[in-house]
């Protein structure tokens, strides 16, 4: 191919044929769409977006790695370490459950493309949440895991809270969501409410006294779990609930 071959007219770009939602060209000819059309813009935009949400999202982390590195995580560094994880971890998940009702409010439906960025932040705020309870706290003896697992019921719903999050986390990325197929992708991530739930438990059982803070958490998630209830009407609910019958998995 000659150096000129390379160069394309300007505001136009290549595009794989079976590109889904653009025109394919003719035969092995790639299509060649307009780089400056409305789609392509808004596409830049949320791609930037989500550029600037990853960074705002890795500030907390930043702050605790140079609070760390000054020594200056205060007269418990772990526990200042697990709460600051923890809250960012409930945080980002939170945010995260209120964007679909957020796109229903406003009617920005550019909203759910920034979805997947802070969700993957908030399991990994999580993540890093087990990971300092694992090595700082427990120092990976199985025998204190388990009893605390035995014994600390605040321990038991934030493992089963993690273990939610983790196929969710796994199967963010669009070959999961191909491979699964849309239905059965959304149907796991269902599993997002029961990963919530468990979360406001583990954090309503550890508080000692003051359990205000939990309890706000628990109030917006019913809030975002009646909107979502809401979101669904009646018939679609129960269509749900019923077994899917025989002839509709014949091809
Ligand atoms: C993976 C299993 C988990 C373990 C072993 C674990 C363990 C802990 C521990 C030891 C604490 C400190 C308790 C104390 O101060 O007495 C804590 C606090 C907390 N955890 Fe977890 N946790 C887990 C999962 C989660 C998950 C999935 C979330 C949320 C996404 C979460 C959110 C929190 C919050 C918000 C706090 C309280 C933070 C604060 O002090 O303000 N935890 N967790």
């Amino acid at each position: 191919m000659t150096p000129q071959n390379n160069i394309k007219p300007a505001g136009l770009m290549a595009v794989p044929a079976h590109h889904k939602g653009f025109p394919s060209g003719h035969g092995s000819e790639p299509a060649r769409i307009r780089t400056d059309s409305p789609a392509i813009r808004l596409q830049h935009r949320i791609d930037l977006a989500n550029q600037a949400l990853a960074l705002l999202c890795l500030l907390p982390l930043l702050a605790l790695s140079l609070r760390y590195a000054n020594r200056g995580l205060g007269p418990n560094p772990v526990e200042t370490l697990t709460s600051q994880t923890g809250a960012w971890g409930l945080r980002l998940l939170w945010i995260t459950l209120a964007i679909s009702p957020l796109r229903q409010l406003t009617g920005w439906h550019w909203l759910i493309r920034l979805r997947r960025v802070l969700a993957l932040f908030g399991f990994l705020y999580a993540s890093l949440h087990l990971l300092v309870y694992l090595v700082f706290d427990q120092e990976f003896s199985p025998a204190g895991i388990f009893d605390d697992l035995r014994w600390r019921p605040y321990i038991l719903a934030g493992f089963a809270a993690f273990l939610c999050l983790a196929p969710l986390a796994i199967t963010s990325t669009d070959a999961m969501i191909k491979r699964l197929g849309g239905r059965n992708w959304r149907n796991l991530h269902r599993l997002t409410y029961a990963a919530a739930g468990l979360a406001a438990l583990h954090f309503l059982l550890l508080v000692k006294r003051d359990i205000s803070e939990p309890a706000i958490y628990v109030v917006l998630l019913a809030v975002l779990f009646m909107a979502r209830l809401r979101k669904q009407p009646l018939r679609a609910r129960l269509a749900l609930l019923r077994p899917t019958p025989p002839e509709a998995h014949k091809p």
